[in-house]
């Protein structure tokens, strides 16, 4: 049965709020990987992976707050420590004195990583009737699978 929000068990909303949160933590952990990728890439290519880079950090800083807003939604506490998403995250930190090719590698990584998690809490989203979580975390699976390609296209 479709529920809502407000409509589920406490039990639904906490374990939905839960999945939510951990994609939320690897959105942010990424971001500040395309933003140090942003800044710290070199080589012949560095106009447009600086814009590349800086296109996906600016997606996903925006992506970070319609994520963790549902989890308010969902009436659940929304991650909002970089200590707590380093740890609840499966994408990790780069120190970004990397190759350009390293660097597309590792982003790469994340969004597949991203696209992954997200499919996860929408299939868990979609098991609680939970539609409309479930099309926010297809919508944002399909951009990070959409970056994985765009990433994927320079190591070929
Ligand atoms: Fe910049």
């Amino acid at each position: 049965m479709t529920q809502t929000a407000t409509s589920m068990s406490t039990d639904a909303q906490t374990q939905i709020a839960d999945a939510l949160n951990q994609c939320v933590a690897e959105t942010a952990v990424t971001t500040m990987m395309a933003q140090n990728f942003h800044w710290n890439v070199t080589g012949m290519a560095f106009g447009p992976l600086h814009d590349l880079f800086q296109k996906i950090y600016e997606d996903h800083f925006v992506a970070q707050d319609d994520l963790a807003e549902r989890v308010k939604a969902l009436d659940a506490h929304a991650e909002g420590t970089l200590a707590g998403m380093l740890k609840r995250s499966k994408v990790t930190e780069k120190d970004g004195h990397m190759s350009a090719e390293e660097m597309i590698k590792a982003l790469k990584e994340a969004q597949e990583t991203l696209a992954a998690t997200l499919a996860g809490a929408g299939e868990l989203a979609a098991e609680h009737g939970d539609t409309l979580t479930e099309d926010l975390c297809i919508a944002r699976g399909q951009e990070h699978e959409k970056f994985a390609w765009f990433l994927r296209a320079h190591l070929r």
